[in-house]
């Protein structure tokens, strides 16, 4: 199978690591990639937005699955049109995608599901929204309906936070149509855990539970980031949870979105908060988390090649549920200092050729100099992930890999899966 990757993240690293992996996989592509992903195949200089150029690409080069790292491309229809042409791909529709790009959608989609997640309004114009907030308990959160990059959920600790939150948003118009409908949404408090499911719009098989870190700072201090790390498992989402969980979150998803005619194939990615009254949907996404997937795939045992072809193409109820390793894995993501304000680029890397080979260096932020050294390129630079028997073990080797690698003005969070530092795993 050839097989093209779209994306350039750490993500999408771990997802043609994965792959290469494969007995099923001849060739991979990715586009545009990255650094890391030119170790593994070729990457193609197409941007994740250029669908045009993307399906000219799959058929020059034969390619017979396709797979999308982003949601922007799964909002904008690649897989309808890739689907036009005859091109196999993974992920959900345009509509399909909406369970993201709507958040407004997504949650009458939970409701008429049933599926328990929490309480929300949707309002459309500032005087409502202010008005409705004013009277919630604090803190409150905000979400802009639409897709934001990261920047659309503020958790507003006074009203006058509330309020000047949504007046940026639907007033002055800070992120533009994605403020168009805001939702005013309980708080929840809890452990958050992403589960992610891989699905043919009728079965679907959920990976290993995972935790991600937002904040930039250690004790989740600080801004958002588009995530600072991740362990893999959640010892407290047991075996027994993640069937409840499946039962009554991401199957009934599928299900209901298939009673509105929509097929759901792809990743569905369910952030939910481990509330003391059960697990609660925040948020779905229509695609693998990052960096979720650079702790989950390093467990996984079977084949990601033919799960998402099947999830493409097939029938997943005719293979066994992916197996896993008994291990504890463990991300942590190499940031730009400064990052995720302002920070400088070009900076060389040091000490990736001689990582130890038990550790996986996912890259994000990186591109070759001329003279083809690594050098910084982003924010977030790469995630370090190891694996071990424990979670005692996978961190103290994933740290030692991270102090490993050194870049001027390098940061990282130094407590990733620190409180499972007393489980087995
Ligand atoms: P989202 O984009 O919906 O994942 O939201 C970004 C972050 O905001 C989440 O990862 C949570 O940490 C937080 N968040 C979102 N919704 C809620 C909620 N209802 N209660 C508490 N925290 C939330
Ligand atoms: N780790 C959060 C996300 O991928 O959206």
């Amino acid at each position: 199978m050839r097989v093209l990757v779209v994306g350039e993240g750490a993500r999408e690293h771990a997802l043609v690591w994965k792959l290469s992996q494969s007995s099923q996989v001849s060739e991979i592509f990715t586009a545009p990639g990255n650094p890391g992903t030119a170790q593994l195949g070729t990457n193609i200089e197409i941007p994740v937005d250029d669908i045009g150029r993307l399906i000219h690409a799959a058929e020059h080069n034969q390619i017979d699955l396709t797979i999308v790292g982003p949601e922007a491309p799964l909002a904008a229809g690649i897989v309808d049109r890739f689907q036009e042409r005859g091109l196999k791909i993974a992920g959900p529709t345009e509509d399909a995608a909406r369970i993201e790009s709507s958040k407004v959608w997504a949650k009458s989609v939970m409701n008429a599901a049933g599926v328990p997640t929490a309480r929300a309004e949707t309002h459309e114009d500032f005087e409502s929204a202010a008005e409705a907030a004013l009277d919630m308990p604090l803190p409150i959160v905000i979400k802009a309906s639409g897709l934001a990059a990261g920047k659309g959920v503020v958790i507003a600790q006074s009203h006058q936070e509330a309020v000047d939150t949504l007046r940026q948003m639907m007033v002055e118009r800070s992120l533009g149509d994605a403020a168009d409908q805001v939702l005013l949404e309980e708080h929840l408090v809890g452990l958050e855990v992403s589960i992610i499911g891989i699905t043919d719009g009728t079965t679907i098989l959920p990976l290993l539970p995972s935790c991600d870190y937002k904040r930039v700072f250690d004790n989740d201090a600080g801004p958002n980031t588009g995530g600072m790390g991740a362990y893999c498992p959640v010892p407290s989402v047991d075996p027994e949870l993640m069937v409840e969980i499946t039962r009554t979150i991401l199957q009934p998803t599928v299900n209901q979105l298939r009673e509105q005619g929509i097929t759901y194939r792809g990743v569905l990615y369910a952030g939910m908060i481990l509330t003391p009254d059960g697990p609660r949907v925040m948020e779905f996404n229509c695609r693998f988390g990052d960096p979720e997937t650079q702790v989950i795939l390093p467990l996984l045992e079977s084949d990601l090649a033919e799960l998402m072809y099947l999830s493409a193409t097939g029938d997943l109820s005719t293979i066994d549920p992916p197996e896993w390793k008994d291990a504890a894995a463990v991300g942590v993501v190499l940031a730009s200092g400064g990052y995720p304000g302002s920070y400088r680029k070009g900076i060389t890397i040091h000490g990736l050729d001689s990582l130890d080979p038990d550790l996986t260096a996912f890259h994000a932020g990186t591109t070759l100099d001329t003279d083809g050294t690594v050098v910084t390129s982003g924010g977030r630079v790469l995630t370090i992930t190891a694996t071990g028997p424990t979670f005692a073990d996978a961190r103290e080797r994933v740290y030692a890999g991270a102090s490993h690698v050194k870049f001027a003005d390098a940061h990282y969070r130094s407590d990733i899966a620190a409180r499972e530092l007393l489980t087995h795993r």
